[in-house]
């Protein structure tokens, strides 16, 4: 047995080492920019020799493609489809989920998604590595959870010689609420990588974590950061014509209109090709950057439109939803006017 807490055997721990968390994608291959060069380069961390005594973070700004990238390559490391290898093992991967309480849960399931048997075992086990009592705080919950991924960990290093890697995807998640978690976390990673145990990736869209992190004498064990940024012109091109089918045309306006971040190139290629016209899909671009930016104040939105009924149609689409301060004033100018000054700042 591995430990009072867990109740998890040598042999079931090795078995989820070895098979790995294997995450889904969500995206059909053909719709699918390969970027290569990335995934080669995350799947080499993904697979540290037995040396390996530091660990890494990547970052990048939000929908660049952080997430997809990393579960790819987590899925990938490791395979040799001639040999018949599948890829992922010795891979966990962890997504902070958006509540902390679920933190325990998340840890859980990931290890559980490692596990070949049957669902009813799965469960079970989660049971033991979680533990049933209810009375038992969440902080315990994840740390217990975190326990058994370290004993399985040197199993499965005594077993295969190298160290397993564990994903944090989302750390941005604890860097405000909880800083204190992402800090264990931290250490420890710091620590195991020392002992060269496990590695840790912390996958972060903010930069205060890499900051924080950074200010921490933990960091002295950290590799220089990944950052995963926005696609060239020409993939963000080919991109919309080769793997959304939008015309040659239209897909140089649109890229002009968002740049290369991969969530706003989806975004827009989805609006046009469910028919809308591009002139509509700038007017909401714009819109759109003026509320990311955080400058937008009700003049300028007003400043949009040519007339308050528009603007009163857009409102009625509850697009300040998420900036309930602001404050609702008239002043009707030319739409053109702000869409040509200069004024509408778009984020990349
Ligand atoms: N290589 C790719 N090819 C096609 N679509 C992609 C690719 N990478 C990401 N996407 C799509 O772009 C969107 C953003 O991707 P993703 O969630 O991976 O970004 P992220 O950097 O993790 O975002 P966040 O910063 O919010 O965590 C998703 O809808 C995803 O399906
Ligand atoms: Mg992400």
């Amino acid at each position: 047995m591995l430990g009072t807490e867990t109740g998890v055997t040598n042999a079931s721990s090795t078995k989820l080492l070895k098979k790995g968390t294997r995450p889904g994608v969500g995206i059909s291959e053909d719709k699918l920019i390969p970027r290569l060069k990335v995934i080669e380069r995350l799947k080499k961390i993904l697979q540290p020799n037995e040396d390996q005594s530091f660990y890494h973070v990547v970052c990048g700004e939000h929908g660049t493609g952080k997430t997809t990238l990393t579960r790819i390559a987590s899925r990938e490391a490791g395979q040799d489809k001639d040999r018949g290898i599948q890829g992922g093992a010795g891979v966990i991967y962890v997504d902070i989920p958006p509540d902390f309480k679920d933190l325990g849960d998340a840890f859980g399931k990931a290890i559980n998604f490692a596990f070949e048997e049957n669902i009813s075992f799965t469960v079970q086990l989660g049971r033991k590595i979680l533990g049933t009592t209810k009375d038992k705080s969440e902080i315990s919950e994840w740390k217990r959870a975190m326990k058994a991924f370290k004993r399985a960990s040197a199993t499965y290093k005594a077993k295969h010689g190298k160290s397993p890697v564990i994903i944090y995807d989302n750390v941005s998640r604890l860097v405000h609420k909880n800083p204190e978690v992402l800090d264990i976390l931290q250490d420890d990673a710091k620590d195991n990588a020392d002992y060269q145990n496990y590695i840790a990736v912390f996958v972060s869209s903010e930069g205060s974590v890499p900051r924080r992190m950074e200010s921490r004498s933990a960091w002295s064990r950290a590799e220089n950061p990944i950052e995963i940024g926005d696609l060239s012109k020409e993939e963000s091109i080919n991109y919309l014509i080769d793997k959304r089918k939008v015309k040659k045309e239209e897909a140089e306006k649109l890229y002009e209109l968002v740049g290369g971040r991969i969530i706003d190139l989806r975004r827009v290629a989805n609006k046009s090709l469910a028919g809308q016209n591009f002139e509509v899909i700038k007017q909401k671009e714009s819109i759109k950057a003026l509320l990311d930016s955080k400058e937008l104040d009700f003049t300028a939105f007003m400043e949009l439109f040519n007339n308050y009924e528009e603007a009163s149609e857009v409102l009625e689409k509850n697009i300040f939803a998420y900036h309930p301060e602001k404050k609702h004033r008239e002043l009707p100018v030319s739409i053109s006017r702000i869409l040509y000054s200069g004024k509408v700042r778009y984020i990349h």
